[in-house]
């Protein structure tokens, strides 16, 4: 199929679109740059052996949406476009409303009008909220705290209604739990900018010296050791998953809603020695007060996924611990780094519609 991957220069969209590559996929990437680095591409292509375009387009520029569905005949799309903070998502939410969901209304718009009518929905388990109980099936109840968790409820539902409302369209809404790691290679990963936001990258920040040391908000929760628990999974098994679930959508021909976690929650604490296994440093931390709207612990129960996409977790938090730091260790400052193995190779130049990313090298 040729796919359309909305936000495919950021992480786990990139990650993604090597899975989709490998399963001989064609991508085309559109992403606005604005959470991520054009020096993804060259390593990209490396990883695919094949090149790959990249088109500088805000979803909410109708007119450069319509020149890609015009200039490609695509099969499908997988959105992964978003702002993702979710305290800056309180400081800014119009930001987040515009971006998120005017985005995405824009998007559907444009599919249906270009008669592409299969999407793939990077949801959140934010849409849970503060769980009642867990592991969490998707069953469970919908409440969101804050304004980032508030568009990835209102994008699942208005993207529910237009499946209603459109015999023809289908959707998969899948709910990542905690997605870290990297691409086994070291070449692609995870890149905040400024002060991270989640936990794994800011431990990888600390084993590298580039910060002091890990604050872990609260040690008083009803948890095992005192620290919250989550659900990480490694984001290579997240790639995989979005591939099945585009297939399955396809070959089934329904849409579907589903949780994508290990299944096993794992603490602050035990995420913090498993990475001092694998980087052999120790990760200095202090223990300081709960972080507002942070919940004891949220992990999935993710039968679903098993049983439609015949899909699970293969990834360890050992591997995920691993290749989250043999990433930071050959990128200590990101795509912003320039390693020998990170040199980009030349880049072909793009020959479709759009503001091209590529040009910026
Ligand atoms: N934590 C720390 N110190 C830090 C950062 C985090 O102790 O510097 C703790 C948190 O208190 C929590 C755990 O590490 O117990 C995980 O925190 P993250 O910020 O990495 O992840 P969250 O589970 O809070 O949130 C993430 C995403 C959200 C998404 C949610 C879905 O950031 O966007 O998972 O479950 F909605």
């Amino acid at each position: 199929m040729r796919i359309l991957v909305c936000g495919g220069a950021g992480y786990i969209g990139s990650h993604t679109c090597v899975t989709l590559a490998e399963r001989g996929h064609q991508v085309v990437i559109a992403d606005s740059g604005v959470n991520s680095s054009p020096r993804v591409m060259p390593r990209l292509q490396r990883l695919v052996g094949a090149p790959l375009s990249l088109h500088r387009v805000d979803l909410r520029d109708r007119t450069a949406l319509d020149a890609l569905f015009t200039a490609y005949r695509f099969d499908a799309v997988l959105h992964f476009a978003a702002l993702k903070a979710v305290g800056d998502s309180c400081r800014r939410p119009l930001e987040y409303f515009d971006n998120n969901i005017s985005g995405t209304i824009v998007l559907l718009r444009a599919m249906q009008d270009a008669g592409v009518h299969r999407l793939v929905f990077s949801s959140s388990a934010t849409v849970y909220g503060e769980p009642a109980q867990v592991p969490v099936r998707e069953d469970a109840g919908l409440q969101v705290t804050n304004p980032y968790g508030r568009t990835k409820l209102v994008a699942e539902q208005l993207i529910g209604d237009l499946c209603q409302a459109d015999p023809a369209f289908r959707a998969a809404n899948l709910r990542y739990f905690n997605p870290v790691g990297a691409h086994a290679s070291g070449l692609i990963g995870e890149d905040p900018a400024g002060e991270p936001n989640n936990l794994m990258p800011y431990i990888c920040q600390v084993a590298v010296g580039q910060r002091e040391r890990l604050r872990i908000f609260g040690d008083d929760y009803p948890t095992i050791d005192g620290t919250g628990v989550r659900d990480y999974i490694h984001v290579v098994d997240l790639a995989r998953a979005h591939v099945d679930a585009l297939e399955y959508m396809v070959r089934a021909d329904r849409s579907f809603t589903v949780n994508l976690g290990t299944g096993r929650g794992v603490s602050v604490l035990e995420l913090v020695h498993a990475f001092e296994r694998a980087c052999g440093r120790r990760i200095p931390y202090e223990i300081v007060g709960r972080r507002p709207g942070d919940a004891a612990a949220v992990y999935a129960d993710p039968t679903l996924a098993q049983q439609l996409l015949g899909w699970q977790a293969e990834h360890d938090v050992d591997a995920m611990c691993r290749d989250a730091w043999r990433w930071q260790a050959m990128n200590p400052q990101g795509y912003r780094s320039t390693t020998r193995r990170a040199t980009p190779p030349r880049l072909r130049r793009s020959r479709a519609v759009g503001a091209r990313l590529a040009d910026a090298y």
